[in-house]
């Protein structure tokens, strides 16, 4: 049995299910050099797809003398963390497509002369440690760098920003995100994939006329994965870990439980693929009531910090989703007036906290919660 198969961490190779469409329209995105945005609710896969695409997908694809590199934002907090964080990407890609050599040091000292290249090694591979001073033009000149230094070896890269939306909460956040359109509006050769998840921030980065990344990206929406794709990915894990599928009440099960959320899909079936044999229906509801258990007070200190017109609101779909939020008999269940309701709802949708489903109904996006806030909901 593989049990990476259903990972807690980013999931890739076998270990991934499906996204052919997107991947398919990432991979031409890259081809063409084309910015992309890829934007979805926390702990959807967008990590996972980059990787993929970038790890699986693109040696198996026509792109030959490619490279590729992805770097986190995470902990970006200020302009010197940002430009860090850039340029050590960048150093990654330029050791890889320039290896060590006399030669290619001369070269490297020509593509990026102000930066002081230096070869160095970690863990990770080789790399090129470049040291200019902190300002927004470097990271504009080491972006333009890497682009000029692809055309002349004759390649193609690929750099993945995750995590993209924290550059909007740092002090000079427009400033940077300035410096980083010039290069990329200017890119011939380096093709840039951004993800995030916050979708207010995003919004205000990519939606917002004022702002330099305005227009600048094709934007990608992640959705769950369907059931359907779903089902014969599940069922050809079971058969490799048991030797046997398991029935179709039990994948019913998992597939009703998480909803079809990647992560809690990942989450319960990594706990079910440890058993021994073939899981049942039961076991589903043993595992999801011990993750819901674990997840419980979290989620009850997350839920307790919302405004109290939010909390209604939460509270009210945990019971029972609904399409009309502002419907007269929704306003009743979650007693709210109308105004406070769709002001509730507006910010509950920016968070990612609610979600609408392909039936038109409002839902809490995290099955969890739903399940902590309705069992709590029969007290009161
Ligand atoms: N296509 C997929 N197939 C199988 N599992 C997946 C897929 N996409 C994501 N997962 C699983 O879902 C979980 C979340 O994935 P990932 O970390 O890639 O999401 P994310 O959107 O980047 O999350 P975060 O918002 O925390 O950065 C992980 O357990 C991962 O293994
Ligand atoms: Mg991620």
């Amino acid at each position: 049995m593989d049990k990476a198969y259903f990972p807690l961490t980013v999931a890739t190779g076998h270990s991934f299910c499906n996204r052919e469409n997107i991947r398919a329209q990432l991979l031409s995105n890259i081809g063409q050099v084309q910015p992309t945005l890829l934007s979805a609710p926390r702990r959807y896969g967008k990590t996972s797809l980059v990787e993929q695409v970038l790890q699986y997908d693109i040696p198996r694809s026509p792109l030959k003398n490619h490279f590729s590199h992805s770097i986190e934002l995470l902990m970006a907090h200020d302009l010197e963390s940002v430009q860090h964080i850039i340029l050590s990407g960048i150093g990654r890609l330029a050791g890889n497509i320039l290896p060590f050599h006399k030669s290619a040091m001369i070269k490297l000292q020509g593509y990026f002369s102000a930066m002081r290249p230096e070869y160095t090694m970690d863990i990770k591979g080789p790399r090129v440690a470049l040291s200019p001073k902190v300002s927004l033009q470097s990271i504009t000149e080491g972006l333009m760098r890497l682009d000029q230094m692809a055309q002349q070896e004759g390649v193609t890269v690929t750099l993945a920003m995750d995590e993209f939306q924290q550059i909007a909460t740092i002090r000079q956040h427009a400033e940077i995100e300035a410096a980083i359109r010039a290069a990329v509006q200017h890119s011939t050769r380096v093709s840039y994939i951004f993800t995030g998840s916050n979708r207010h921030l995003l919004d205000i980065m990519f939606e917002n006329a004022s702002r330099p990344f305005f227009g600048q990206c094709e934007r990608i929406t992640l959705e769950r994965i369907s059931e359907d794709k779903y089902r014969p990915f599940i069922l050809t894990a079971a058969n490799n870990r048991w030797g046997k599928q398991i029935d179709g009440d039990t994948l019913d099960r998992i597939l009703q439980l998480t909803r079809c959320h990647p992560y809690y899909i990942n989450a319960l079936c990594h706990r079910l693929w440890r058993h021994p044999e073939p899981v049942l229906a039961v076991d589903v509801a043993s595992e999801w009531a011990y993750l819901t258990h674990q997840e419980s007070d979290n989620i009850s200190s997350h839920v307790g910090r919302l405004a109290a017109s939010q909390r209604a609101v939460i509270i009210a779909l945990a019971v029972a989703p609904d399409a009309n939020l502002t419907g007269k008999k929704f306003l009743q269940r979650a007693r709210l007036a109308a105004s406070s309701c769709a002001q509730a709802a507006k910010a509950l949708k920016s968070a990612d906290i609610i979600y609408q489903q392909k039936d038109g109904a409002w839902a809490l996006l995290d099955p969890l919660m739903e399940v902590v806030l309705s069992d709590n909901s029969t007290q009161w």
